[in-house]
Parts: structure tokens; sequence; C-alpha cells
């Protein structure tokens, strides 16, 4: 894994800054390049000396980044989980050294409440519910009839916003979509445009069908967008697209008619983490899950909302 030191705390004079362990999951997409300046910005802001991992999308290097850190005896340890599960046995560890950890972004599943103070991330589930809502709209504007062949470029397998996003997609489409809608092919992308390129390029030779495409993250419907000229058809029109996240370079697809709408998803996670930091190195109490206020945005919106974009 990638570590830098991060001596972006003040660290010199006064009173000893605090230190944070962050354990981040990588540079897969925009949306994480945002979340980690987000993250640099405000512990610098705040005055604390961050100790900063990339774990390029491993598990086992977020393990090892968040051994490191309870072997330097941080203050908090916080971390947004590349996958839900395995994480008992490290996170044990630092409880036993009373290092308290944060989450952010991602959940875990564990058989044990009490290794984790909370969560500062958004509601993926939710943001599934979103997409499927933000579909029934894109497909009345478009006038699409007939049966919705969709096309679903899943996140990274195992991880909390792949397992949730497709399961809140589904209950939408369970509960009011049963017969007019049919996800016909789905495949992990892994959140990169590489991955949704790759993907969609397989999906239009196995399903030249589809009319849909839900990606959950918009880098891969950036990927795919590539896959879907490049077969002849038009992003945006033979294929609607909803993707999740709401970055810049969406809202440039989305403004050029190739990206239907965008449920938002918020990465500038970082003011809220320090401020829940202090609170638990304070054994100040916190609410359990801390949610991300966030979004969604039709096609007519992006060209207004495009200048205003933060990431
Ligand atoms: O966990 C948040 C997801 O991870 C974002 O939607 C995606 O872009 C990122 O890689």
């Amino acid at each position: 894994a990638k570590e830098d030191d991060g001596s972006s705390g003040s660290g010199s004079g006064g009173s000893k800054a605090l230190v944070l362990g962050f354990s981040q999951v990588g540079s897969e997409s925009g949306w994480r390049s945002a979340n980690t300046d987000s993250v640099k910005a405000a512990a610098k802001e705040a005055g604390y000396t961050l100790k900063f991992s990339d774990a390029q999308q491993k598990q086992e290097n977020q393990i090892s980044a968040i051994r490191s850190y309870i072997t330097q005896g941080v203050d908090v340890i916080a971390f947004s989980p590349v996958v839900v599960t395995g994480w008992d046995a490290v996170l044990k560890e630092a409880k036993a050294k009373k290092i308290p950890v944060v989450l952010t972004d991602r959940s875990v599943e564990t058989s044990d409440e009490s290794l984790y103070v909370t969560l500062v991330g958004s509601d993926f589930t939710e943001e599934g519910r979103r997409a499927g809502k933000i579909l029934e709209k894109v497909i009345a504007k478009a006038g699409l009839k007939g049966q919705v062949k969709i096309a679903q470029l899943e996140g990274t397998t195992g991880a909390a916003p792949a397992i949730e996003r497709a399961k809140g997609f589904k209950e939408v489409m369970d509960a009011d979509h049963k017969d007019d809608w049919k996800i016909v092919v789905s495949q992990t992308g892994d959140f990169t445009r590489a991955g949704g390129k790759q993907v969609m390029a397989a999906f239009l030779q196995s399903n030249p069908d589809v009319n849909v495409l839900f990606a959950h993250n918009d880098d891969m419907a950036i990927g795919a967008i590539q896959s879907i000229e490049a077969a002849g058809k038009k992003p945006g029109k033979d294929i609607l697209i909803v993707s999740i996240d709401g970055v810049k370079d969406g809202f440039v697809a989305m403004s050029e008619g190739k990206i239907n709408a965008i449920v938002e998803c918020n990465p500038l996670l970082g003011p809220q983490l320090m401020e829940v930091v202090q609170k638990v190195k304070d054994g100040k109490p916190v609410e359990r899950w801390i949610k991300t206020k966030e979004g969604d945005f039709m096609q007519d919106q992006a060209a207004a909302a495009l200048p205003t974009r933060k990431y």
C-alpha cells in the first residue's frame, strides 16, 4: 500500500495534535479522489496529524495499515472498508489497545457492534431506491415503451455500496415493475472506468437488446459510454443511463445528453469526520450512523448545476 506519513497536522508547538490513522480504499474513482482530498484538507484544517494510507482496493493492505496504526498508538483510527466482511480480528486488536475506530463511507458486517463507534457515510440502499425511482422518470421522459431490459454495472464485489445499491434498486423493481423491468445482465466493473468499459463491451455482445444501463457509479457509466459509442449506439438515447455519485465528469456526460440521471453520493465527508473524531477522542457520545445529505439530478438540470459542483 502507498503510505504517506501525512504531516498534514500543525504538529508544531502548543498541545499535542490529535493523531488520526486513516486507511483509504484506493483511488478507483473520481468520487474516491474527492473523498481523499476532503479528508486530507479537513485534517489539516483541524490541526490533526494525519497518517494516511491508500490500500489500492486490497483488504489485506487495509488490515496491515490498521495494524500499523495500532502499533504506532494513534489516537483514533478511521477507515473506509473495501468490503463488508473480514474485519473482526483486526478491530478486536484495536479494541484491546483502546483505540476507537470510526468507519467512514462504507460499513462492515461484524458479530460485535462494539468494535466500531460510528459510521459517517451515505445510505446506499436508499441510493439504490432513488436510482429505481429516477429511472421511472427517465423512462417516462424518453417515452420508452415495452420491456425495459436493464444492464447493471455493479461496484466492487462484497463492498457495501455494491450490495446495498443493488438491493435498493431491486426493491423498487419488485414492488412496482415485476412485469415491465428485467435485469438481463449484471456484473462487477469494480467502480472503475476501465471496468465499466470492458464489462459494457461484453454486455453489448451477449445482450445487444439492452435499453437501460444502471451503473453503481459515474466512472463505470463513463467507461460504458465509450463501449456504447464504439458499438454504434447513442448513450442516453438508445441506452438510457442512470448512475450514482455526481462527480464533475458525470455531470459533463449528463450535460452532453449521455447520462440521463444521476443520484448524488457526497464524498466530501472530511469536515464531518474530523468533528466526530474529536468527539470520540474526548469520549463524547456520537450517533451510531451519521448520514450524508444528497440530491438527485435529471439531465435537464445538468448544465445549470455543473458550475456549482464541488467535486
Ligand atoms: O463507497 C462509495 C463508492 O465508492 C462510490 O460510489 C464509488 O465511486 C467509489 O469508488
